[in-house]
């Protein structure tokens, strides 16, 4: 009987479904999506050659028998072997589950979370045999996974636009409708969660702010710069290697002033970097990733650094170098822009050019294409660079990544897919620093939103606000950028050939800058977590006491937030500033401040939503407006809230914190809690 039921309802599907009457699932599908396909779902608007969409799904599919003991002490502790089995499934390496342990900001969240473990091959299976429609005009591809989204991404592509016949047999509405196939079909699937397109960001003004330097600077290569000044770099390098690992005190033999850092001086001094490398710290024992349009590994500069790990997410292939191209425009190589953060960085050519982190890991991820004068960068490959980033055990991510197409209303720090993963990174204990973007009042990019994201800006040598660099604040009245640094004249190596150097302006510059001065604060500080470091680099800048939405926080100042003292412990013991409330552990806070500990005010909505972004601030009937929201936005009701009053701690669970975790999928497909402690 139940038998006959099943062969029923299958026959049943089966006959909707070669009928074409599945209607396809709109409340899966984004407004970018529809947006794209056309109000009428059925026909009319052209599409282009190729798409991309996210599709992500409501579980894992994964089992994982939960054989956690409990010890004495109250502690659950999972098994060495099932502890390896889990480790084995997810990739994540043994420096990576160090740093989470060390670093997270709650060290009681597991090791391990469904965040971890891979995207379910049937799923994607289904997808791809079932929605193909292969045999039709359009195709699709897998592209990415992303275990932490837990999403594909795919790619449709037109196969009449594929043949060179392109005018006589697309028929537009024809596209249109093979595409609605094809997402009707995913969206029917019980496991897509939801369909959104994925953004492809563009960068085309930055590379035209950095271009007009160079142009305005004098290009020194081998052949008109005397190379033997420094002669034979390499012994140089090594000396000092000694020097540094064997004298604790060598200030009297590494001056760690400008006749050791040479052009870079004025960056590493302004930020007081230079007082931490006095103290001995070069960055060593960490991993950092760096993710941008590639690196030209055989410059000069890179002779000494410590590559543990390249990919190139364009490509798919293990090398982030593309040739040099003579006699062009450095601006358009591919190499340029990677090569260049990458000097800022860990470059080192004592007397010229040193970065701070010269004694980091590097791992390369070559995720931007250079087309002309833009830069383009899509977001999953982004993502998918940062996922394998963290799991080889990288403790910082430099991404100088700077513009994108989400909305002004979306940049509150949890809606792009962008700042989700950066705030999953953060949450298993990774440091993001990512540049603000050099497009002035018009919108920053994410993941710089994120809150505890450190966004950074670009400041002259004198300290002054750089006016092309991007100012904020979030959608939802957070002060961005975080930090500043410098990006006007700074001093880079050059991809034209080993010994090319030049000097450029952008917050691409800054961002790496910030991210070497923090490598040596983790070095120093190895016990802090992600917020401590957060708190220790905002609450020591030059602005800290004032900080505004042009410079934030003010400028850099590796020293004072190494001296720093971060609170310990919960809000029971640190209070929430007088403008929150301690609830299970974590400040609740007025609707008009944020922060870990409520610290930080709101800016209140006003000019730039409504004229900058044609956007509206959302009413508040009791006091100012913190939000700004999207003109067409149904959620743009009429609150009634006293932004400055705190709320009482919620009888229910947890309160809602203010922090922009993501919360892991929904259904979990039976999967258990893995907790795992060390
Ligand atoms: C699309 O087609 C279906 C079935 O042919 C029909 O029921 C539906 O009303 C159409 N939708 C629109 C927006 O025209
Ligand atoms: C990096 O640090 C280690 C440990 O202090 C030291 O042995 C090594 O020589 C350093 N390398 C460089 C390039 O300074
Ligand atoms: C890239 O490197 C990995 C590990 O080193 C190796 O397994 C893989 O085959 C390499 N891939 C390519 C395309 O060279
Ligand atoms: C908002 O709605 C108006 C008319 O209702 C429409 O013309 C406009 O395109 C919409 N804007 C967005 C961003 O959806």
């Amino acid at each position: 009987m139940i038998k006959l039921k099943f062969i029923l309802l299958f026959t049943i599907l089966l006959v909707l479904h070669i009928n074409g009457l599945d209607q396809i699932k709109k409340d899966k599908i984004s407004k970018n999506v529809f947006n794209r396909l056309g109000t009428d779902l059925n026909n009319t608007l052209n599409i282009d050659d190729q798409i991309k969409l996210w599709i992500f799904f409501n579980s894992k599919d994964y089992i994982i028998e939960n054989k956690q003991s409990t010890t004495s002490t109250g502690q659950t502790q999972t098994p060495s072997n099932q502890y390896k089995q889990i480790q084995s499934i997810t990739g994540v390496n043994d420096d990576s589950i160090k740093r989470r342990s060390k670093r997270s900001i709650n060290k009681k969240v597991p090791i391990f979370d469904e965040t971890d473990l891979p995207v379910s091959e049937k799923f994607i299976k289904e997808i791809i045999n079932d929605c193909n429609l292969n045999h039709e005009i359009l195709s699709i591809k897998l592209l990415r996974k992303s275990n932490w989204l837990n999403s594909i991404s795919i790619i449709t592509t037109d196969k009449t636009i594929d043949s060179n016949d392109k005018s006589s047999s697309s028929s537009s509405s024809n596209e249109n409708f093979q595409l609605n196939k094809v997402i009707t079909c995913i969206s029917n699937k019980k496991f897509v969660e939801s369909i959104d397109l994925v953004s492809k960001l563009l960068n085309p003004q930055s590379g035209q702010d950095e271009i007009k330097e160079i142009r305005h600077h004098r290009f020194e290569n081998s052949k008109n710069n005397n190379i033997n000044d420094f002669n034979n770099p390499i012994s140089k390098l090594l000396g000092h290697v000694k020097l540094l690992s064997s004298v604790q005190d060598d200030s009297s033999t590494i001056k760690y002033d400008k006749s050791f850092y040479g052009e870079s001086f004025q960056g590493i001094s302004q930020t007081s970097i230079d007082k931490l490398q006095r103290l001995g710290y070069d960055g060593y024992g960490l991993k950092i990733i760096v993710m941008d349009t590639g690196f030209y590994k055989d410059h000069d500069a890179f002779k000494h650094l410590k590559i543990i790990g390249e990919h190139n997410f364009i490509d798919n292939t293990n090398d982030t170098q593309e040739d040099p191209v003579e006699n062009e425009d450095p601006r358009y190589s591919q190499n340029f822009h990677g090569t260049a953060t990458l000097s800022v960085l860990g470059g080192f050519i004592p007397g010229k050019l040193v970065g701070a982190a010269y004694n980091a890991s590097y791992l390369l991820a070559k995720t931007e294409i250079v087309e002309g004068e833009d830069t383009v960068i899509e977001e999953d490959n982004w993502i998918a660079a940062l996922e394998w980033g963290e799991k080889l055990g990288a403790s910082i991510i430099s991404s100088s990544l700077s513009y994108q197409l989400y909305n002004y209303p979306e940049m509150n720090g949890k809606d792009s897919h962008l700042t989700k993963a950066a705030n999953l990174a953060i949450y298993k204990g990774m440091i993001v620093v990512n540049s603000m973007g050099n497009k002035d009042y018009s919108i920053f990019g994410a993941p710089a939103d994120g809150e505890n994201v450190i966004s950074v800006g670009a400041v002259d040598s004198s300290g002054r606000y750089a006016p092309f660099s991007s100012i904020g604040p979030t959608a939802d009245g957070r002060i961005k950028p975080d930090i500043m640094a410098l990006g006007v004249g700074y001093y880079i190596a050059l991809s034209t050939s080993r010994s090319s150097f030049s000097s450029v302006d952008g917050t691409s510059f800054a961002c790496p800058l910030v991210a070497s001065g923090i490598a040596l604060l983790m070095q120093a500080h190895p016990d802090w977590n992600t917020q401590q470091i957060y708190q220790a680099v905002l609450s020591t800048g030059s602005k800290a006491s004032n900080p505004d939405p042009y410079v934030g926080f003010g400028v850099f100042n590796a020293l004072g937030a190494y001296n720093f003292r971060p609170s310990v412990g919960d809000c029971y013991s640190t209070g929430c500033s007088n403008h929150g409330i301690c609830c299970s552990s974590q400040c609740q806070c007025a609707p008009g401040y944020y922060g870990k500990q409520c610290q930080y005010k709101r800016v209140e909505c006003g000019y730039r939503c409504q004229y900058d972004f044609n956007s509206i601030c959302q009413s508040n009937n009791l006091g100012p407006s913190y939000t700004c929201v999207s003109q067409n936005d149904t959620a743009n009701a009429i609150l009634n809230q006293d932004p400055f009053s705190i709320l009482f701690c919620k009888k229910s669970d947890n309160p809602t914190s203010t922090t922009t975790t993501p919360k892991p999928s929904t259904n979990f497909g039976g999967l258990i809690r893995i907790v795992i402690s060390l």
